[in-house]
């Protein structure tokens, strides 16, 4: 089973299903630690009420992305973790975490990619009245949103959505889908080490 770390900012919404996927046997892999870059927020006493260890690390007390991301490592390392999963990580993954867990690393984002990369997709998506919006999961590269996809869905907009409801929608469907995905790849992944 393949052991990973969650790295959230927020709410996590996303932590929370990929949890409760991993409970119900849904998705074949363990949770073995959260990273969080944000001491205040809700996705630490989520990981808390769930049982799963959480490293809340703040980029402030480091002098360098690569140090903040080396004591990552080291906890990563100590928790046995071969896998990343960022759901709402609101930083660019710099080189001292991408090297070591080369193809081992996976995003999502709340956009049909290529279009829509960055902060507010969402927002960026009713703005520009699109019809079709969707998710993406992808792997991550050094750049923002710009790795590999992995795979997407698609939702159609109705006259009657507002911001708030295309909101409400696109999360529901994250809930569903990013533990799918993740089942689907780690299974290769497993069957690939024999
Ligand atoms: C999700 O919409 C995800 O696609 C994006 O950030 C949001 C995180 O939500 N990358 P939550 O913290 O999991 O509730």
């Amino acid at each position: 089973m393949i052991n990973m770390a969650v790295f959230a900012s927020g709410n996590g919404s996303n932590f929370q299903s990929i949890y409760e996927a991993t409970k119900s046997g849904r998705l074949k892999a363990n949770i073995a630690l959260v990273v969080c870059n944000k001491p205040d927020a809700y996705v630490i006493e989520r990981a808390k009420a769930c049982e799963i260890p959480c490293f809340v690390c703040s980029p402030k007390n480091f002098s360098s992305k690569e140090d903040y991301e080396k004591a990552i490592l080291q906890e990563l390392e100590k928790a046995g973790v071969e896998f990343l999963v960022l759901a709402g990580y609101m930083r660019l993954v710099g080189p001292t975490l991408l090297q070591p867990y080369k193809n081992r690393i996976v995003n999502i984002h709340p956009s049909l990619l290529p279009a829509f990369p960055g902060i507010d997709a969402i927002g960026q998506a009713f703005n520009a009245g699109v019809k079709v919006i969707g998710i993406t999961v992808h792997f991550v590269d050094e750049g923002m949103d710009t790795g590999p996809i992995i795979d997407q869905q698609a939702i159609r907009i109705e006259d009657e959505d507002t911001r708030e409801t295309i909101e409400q929608r696109i999360h529901e469907i994250e809930h569903r889908f990013y533990p799918l995905v993740l089942n689907k790849l780690f299974g290769q992944l497993v069957r690939d080490r024999g």
